[in-house]
Formats: structure tokens, sequence, C-alpha cells
């Protein structure tokens, strides 16, 4: 059986984590599954976003925790374990929406914040509990948590393994919106399909930006924003957009 499952709503493309009876834990399987999926969803010029998700009970579970036991020192390392899960999240060009309901722990709490946006469900809970198992999260927690809610409350589930709750995440900013768990999937089609019939390229471009600043000083963040917003001025959409603005009309955006 797949580990995923992928449809179409339009021009937003779907993945849903399939593994129930491991709580989707990311197995190496699921991964390369997952990474291919979101390849496909990139290159396909109708599909203008991307949700990812899980199931109505559970995102991800973390780590495939049998599968991680078995790994010794030298295997991990010689593998670089999980670096293809972060490369290829990092390497897709279109939004990429987490939409959480139930647990997000662990490696699953990193992929979410792989994502470019998250919207979770009222009963979502999110948690760093690799310190109970004897080890320490690999695929970014260490350095995505202490960025979405500062060091004290990314410490402090780190340290203690304690989970969060969603309207505790919204508050700490991990979320963007938390919904009742029945409707949240439906609100983030809307948002994603919203996103996606806007330009492409232009979507792109304010992705990128936006994840530069997480590894550019501010200076050189501004500057590589200038340049991609002057670069935008070229773009045959940006003609299109001021024009419609001024001819009180609205754009139809032909992605150049
Ligand atoms: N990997 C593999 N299997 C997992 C799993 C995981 N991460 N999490 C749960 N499962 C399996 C359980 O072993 C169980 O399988 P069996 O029925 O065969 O026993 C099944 O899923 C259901 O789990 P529970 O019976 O534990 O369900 P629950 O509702 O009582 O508890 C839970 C849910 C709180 C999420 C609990 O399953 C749990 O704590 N899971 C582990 C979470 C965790 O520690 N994640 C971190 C993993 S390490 C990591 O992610 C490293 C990294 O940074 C990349």
């Amino acid at each position: 059986m797949s580990s995923i499952l992928t449809e179409r709503s339009g021009k937003v493309g779907i993945i849903r984590l399939n593994r129930p009876k491991a709580l989707n834990a990311l197995s190496l399987a699921l991964v390369e599954e997952l990474v291919e999926a979101l390849r496909g969803f990139d290159k396909d010029s109708d599909v203008g976003a991307i949700i990812l998700t899980g199931s109505d009970t559970v995102f991800c579970a973390g780590a495939d925790i049998k599968e991680q036991k078995e790994l010794s020192f030298v295997q991990a390392y010689s593998a670089d374990y999980l670096k293809n899960l972060n490369d290829g999240l990092s390497s897709i060009h279109k939004p990429v929406i987490g939409v959480i309901n139930g647990y997000a722990l662990g490696g699953g709490c990193e992929l979410a914040m792989m994502c470019d946006i998250l919207y979770a469900g009222d009963k979502a809970k999110f948690g760093q509990p690799e310190i109970k198992l004897g080890t320490i999260p690999g695929a970014g927690g260490t350095q995505r948590l202490i960025r979405a809610i500062g060091k004290s409350k990314a410490m402090h589930m780190i340290l203690t393994g304690e989970m969060i709750d969603a309207s505790e995440a919204e508050v700490a900013g991990l979320v963007a919106k938390v919904l009742p768990a029945d409707q949240v999937l439906g609100f983030s089609i809307e948002r994603a399909q919203k996103i996606a019939g806007f330009s492409f390229p232009v979507v792109a471009m304010a992705k990128e930006a936006v994840n530069e600043a997480e590894e550019l000083n501010l200076q050189t963040g501004l500057h590589f924003e200038r340049r991609l917003y002057h670069a935008s001025f070229a773009l045959k959409d940006h003609e299109e957009g001021f024009g419609a603005f001024l001819g009180k009309r609205d754009p139809q955006w032909i992605n150049q």
C-alpha cells in the first residue's frame, strides 16, 4: 500500500500522509514517496499550490521509531538520514500549505514547519518528544522552532517533551490560523485555490523572498527582496496587474 495519497482539486495538489497504523510516521519509503509527489506537483503547470495533510486524527507522529531503532550511527551518518526530507521540501517552488489535525510530533512537527503556511484544526497538538526517546530533534526542530516561537518556548518543548495545543501554537505564531477540525481542510483548500489563482512566477518570487529571510542578515535580505521586486517589473503579469487596477477590471494572469 502506498504511504501517501494524492489528488487534485482545481489548481491545488493535495498530498495526504497515509500510514494509519503507524500514525503516519516518516518511514524511508514514505519520505521518498512524499518528495516524489511534491516534485510532481511542482512540475505540473496546472497546479499552483500544494496542500500537505494527514488524517482527521493525526498529521504525523515523527520519524518511524521502529526504523530509527535499527539505524546505527554510521548508517545514519553515511546516508545523511532524513536530509532528503528537508532538501525535498526546500526545493519546491510552489507554496506548500500544511494542514494539521491531531498530532504533529517530532519529525511530524518538523515536517509541518518545513511548510510555508500552517493551518490547524482545534484538536491539533504539536511537540518535540525526542528527548523522551533518548535523542534530539533531527529534522529542523532545534533550528526552526526557535525561529517560529522564540527560544524559551522552543526550549520548553524540546527539553520537556511536552506538547502544546492548537490555540497555544496560534498565539505563539507557529500556525497562521486555527479552525474547527472539520472545517480546516476546506478552508485551506479555498486559500490554496486563491493563491493558485495569482500569477505563478510572482507567487514563487514572494515565497523565495520570505524564505530567504531565515537565511540572510537584514541588509542582504532587503537587497535580495528589492532585486526580486525589480525583476517582477519585467513580467507581463506585472503590466497586467497594474493595468487591470488602473482600468478598474480583474487581471487575467498569463504566468509570464
Ligand atoms: N513511529 C512508528 N510507529 C509509531 C510512531 C512512530 N513515530 N508513533 C506511533 N506509532 C505506532 C505505535 O507503535 C502503535 O503501533 P502498534 O499498534 O503496532 O503498537 C500505533 O502507532 C499507535 O500508537 P499508540 O498506541 O502509541 O497510540 P496512542 O494514541 O496511544 O498515542 C502518540 C499516540 C501520543 C502519538 C504516541 O503514539 C507517541 O507518543 N508516538 C511517538 C511520538 C514520538 O516520539 N515521535 C518522535 C519520533 S523521533 C523523531 O521524530 C526524530 C526526528 O526529529 C526526525
